[in-house]
């Protein structure tokens, strides 16, 4: 159905939605053509306009529900308008069916290899209050309050809120009092990353607090900073010029293990799925009593490979962040580990050395960022290890990437953990064994 709007003109079209792409993207089919509608869920009738049209393809823009899908949930977020979660509105049983979809199709449309049969996504263990860390956007407005929030939904507006239903609970009392703060500091923008350390502890959880000015070297905010090292839950606060020489902290302590982060590293925000990634990744290499040397290229700091090397075996980590790699090696030696060496370095050059020199490991792991590592899969299948785990936060990446490995490895299994409910970001990872 076609009709005018009466305001812009715009040609207004009701569709049905059918299927739901990676990215959040309703999908619906109208004369011939696939239409893209961001945040529309199966089973919604909604009434969209054309933004831009490929041919066969094209993107718009949601105007209304004309009936909402039955799939609807009543989100648990009180900012309508924010842009941070895709899908607090969609029941989460659902949400974990289109993540494992995104998956079966990007292996089969990108990768060419079908699932092995037991693919699952787990579900994250809580499906609000997991994020151990925000990055929140800022304004310190013209009367001196300050606001803090995300971006509103496909806009550059910040949507400010004194909370967010997937921060964990003493972030949000973190948030909560900034947006009570009054400061005497001239209106301007900032960028504000929140983070939980000692995690997942109502007793021993603080907060690290970096303010990222828009122009870098701006000291104004520093009276914004002090206001924040003295609430009582934060401990430590500061400018992002301050992260050349930042302290080294735990972040959580597991299974006897101490892992250690500073301010505005990246670590994984879902720290209880986390750990049941963590287990899968040791049962994966502990299975073959043989496999004792391991390499974990993209090893952040030490993440997924200290407890390997807690378990002796030899661990080799490669990271290009060096504070990633001091924090890698403080837990090192905090947990007293000695099979283990952790090296700042590029891992596709390290990959192509390593070829060079025919090094052998049992067991290589890889953690990409999204961009994947296409570069290195033909070194990565010339070293042939024994085993590969690849985990990966981008299921077309990963699938495109695995696709390198098909002729000369079996892939064993893949599984989902849903480390961000509520939006449709995806962790997977898989097992590959070398075909014999
Ligand atoms: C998805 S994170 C994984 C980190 C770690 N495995 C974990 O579980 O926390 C990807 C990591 O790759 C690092 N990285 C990005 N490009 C890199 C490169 N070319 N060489 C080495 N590390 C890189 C990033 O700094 C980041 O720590």
């Amino acid at each position: 159905m076609i009709e005018r709007n009466e305001v812009s003109d715009v040609p207004e079209i009701t569709v049905d939605i059918e299927k739901v792409a990676y990215g959040a993207l309703g999908i619906a089919r109208h004369e011939g053509q696939t239409i893209f509608v961001p945040g529309a869920i199966p089973g919604d009738r909604v009434v969209i306009s054309i933004e831009s049209d490929k041919g066969r393809y094209a993107h718009a823009k949601l105007i209304s529900y004309a009936v909402k899908s039955p799939l609807t949930q009543k989100p648990s977020c009180a900012y309508e308008s924010c842009g941070g979660c895709q899908w607090q509105h969609a029941s989460y049983r659902e949400q974990l069916s289109w993540k494992g979809s995104f998956v079966a199709d990007a292996f089969e449309r990108i990768g060419k290899i079908p699932l092995p049969i037991g693919y699952k996504v787990l579900p994250s263990p809580t499906e609000l209050n997991y994020r151990n860390r925000v990055l929140l956007r800022g304004t310190v407005h013209k009367d001196g309050s300050v606001g803090v929030g995300f971006f509103k939904k496909a806009t550059k507006e910040q949507v400010h809120i004194d909370r967010c239903m997937i921060a964990r609970p003493i972030l949000n009392r973190v948030i909560e009092q900034i947006s009570r703060l009054n400061i005497s500091v001239k209106p301007q923008k900032f960028r504000m990353e929140l983070q939980e350390f000692e995690a997942l502890s109502e007793q021993t959880a603080q907060v690290s607090v970096v303010v990222h000015p828009v122009l870098k070297h701006d000291l104004s905010l520093e009276k914004l900073v002090e206001k924040l090292g003295a609430f009582h839950e934060v401990i430590w606060s500061g400018l992002s010029t301050e992260l050349k020489n930042p302290p080294f902290i735990p972040l959580e302590t597991y299974q006897g293990l101490s892992y250690f982060s500073a301010p505005g590293q990246f670590f994984q925000v879902n720290l209880a799925h986390n750990r049941q990634l963590r287990e899968f990744v040791q049962q994966e290499v502990t299975k073959d009593e043989q496999a004792n040397k391991i390499l974990d290229l993209f090893c952040g700091s030490g993440n997924l490979s200290l407890g390997l090397a807690a378990a002796g075996k030899t661990v080799f980590g490669v990271e290009a962040n060096p504070i990633a790699i001091k924090a890698a090696n403080y837990a090192v030696t905090y947990n007293r580990i000695e099979n283990c060496t952790y090296k700042t370095g590029d891992a596709l050059k390290y990959l192509s050395k390593s070829c060079k020199k025919q090094e052998q490991f049992d067991v290589v792991l890889v953690d990409p960022p999204r961009a994947g590592m296409k570069e290195g899969m033909s070194f990565l299948r010339a070293m042939t290890p024994k085993k590969i785990i690849y985990v990966s936060c981008d299921p077309n990446t990963l699938a495109r990437d695995l696709r390198e490995l098909k002729d000369d490895y079996h892939l064993e299994s893949v599984t989902s953990f849903d480390f961000f409910p509520h939006t449709y970001h995806v962790e997977t990872a898989a097992v590959l064994q070398l075909k014999s």
